[in-house]
């Protein structure tokens, strides 16, 4: 009996926590045998449009390594994440993230998704914002606009935004911890979390926002992993109601909003998270 089953519904079993087993396709089988034989040092380094960090080559798996379709093909699929990061500008940033193949996600995203908000203030600079709101990773929507939270939950958020006087395009930024979009709408993996964390500091950094809403388990467990006690077994609900603090700037947790689709009276809370960044702000102001 075989089963055929397309790439939406797969999605839609992965969506539901249904897990298929199906054959791998040929391309598949290949990606597979390579990977296996492959030596991750065989990354050719002087491929790299930014100098490698070497940490990070010896951290990439042995399936992160180049891709030999044939004997005069090679097809590098994964490179070292760029060095420097923690001295970026704003445009160089972008521009790594958009260039960066530091995890397997950059093998099957349309566009990498940095983030949206207003418009700079002057070339090299971040926009200037008060809030900075982190979702996790981009969806199929969202891939292939390279915005974040472009679909359902991003209209359902720009409404709760608006409710505050929040824009995207006006006086928010709006971000995941993850830039590429993991395939199926899985949970990003431990090592594509890892890999990505410097961009979002650093975006951080260089925004400089007053507060930031932390939307899901993700977007919580990657903010606060350095303050919060073994965060990750907490329930998100244990986690609002009281600022914490991500590098000295307070951090709002809240539902994400596709949470919130799904569970309508929990939209409630998350009202209350909003009214509480909010409050968080103009004490602090
Ligand atoms: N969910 C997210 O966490 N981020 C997006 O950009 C879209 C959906």
């Amino acid at each position: 009996m075989s089963l055929d089953l397309d790439e939406r519904q797969r999605a839609m079993l992965a969506e539901m926590n249904i897990p298929v087993w199906w054959p791998p396709t040929a391309a598949e089988a290949e990606v597979e045998a390579v990977a296996m034989v492959a030596p991750a040092a065989s990354v050719p380094a002087a491929s790299s449009p930014v100098a490698p960090e070497s940490i990070a080559v010896s951290a990439q798996p042995a399936r992160a390594a180049g891709l030999k379709h044939s004997e005069d093909q090679v097809a590098p699929t994964l490179q070292p994440r760029p060095t420097g990061i923690d001295t970026m500008d704003w445009p160089a940033l972008q521009a790594a993230v958009a260039g960066c193949r530091a995890c397997k996600l950059c093998e099957g995203r349309h566009n990498t998704v940095f983030g949206v908000g207003p418009a700079a203030p002057a070339p090299g600079l971040a926009p200037q914002v008060d809030w900075l709101i982190v979702g996790e990773a981009p969806g199929e929507n969202e891939d292939l606009a390279g915005e974040p939270f472009v679909g359902q939950a991003g209209k359902l958020l720009d409404n709760m935004l608006r409710a505050v006087g929040l824009d995207r395009h006006s006086n928010a930024f709006i971000a995941n911890v993850i830039k590429c979009r993991p395939p199926g709408n899985r949970n990003p993996e431990p090592e594509e979390v890892a890999q990505c964390e410097p961009y979002l500091r650093r975006q951080i950094e260089l925004l400089q926002p007053k507060i930031i809403l932390a939307m899901g388990r993700f977007a919580v467990n990657a903010l606060l992993q350095a303050t919060v006690p073994e965060v990750h077994k907490l329930p998100l609900g244990k986690l609002r109601g009281q600022p914490h603090q991500y590098r000295g700037v307070p951090v709002v947790a809240t539902y994400h909003p596709a949470y919130l689709l799904r569970n309508l009276p929990d939209k409630a809370k998350a009202w209350a998270d909003l009214c509480l960044a909010l409050e968080v702000l103009q004490r602090a102001a």
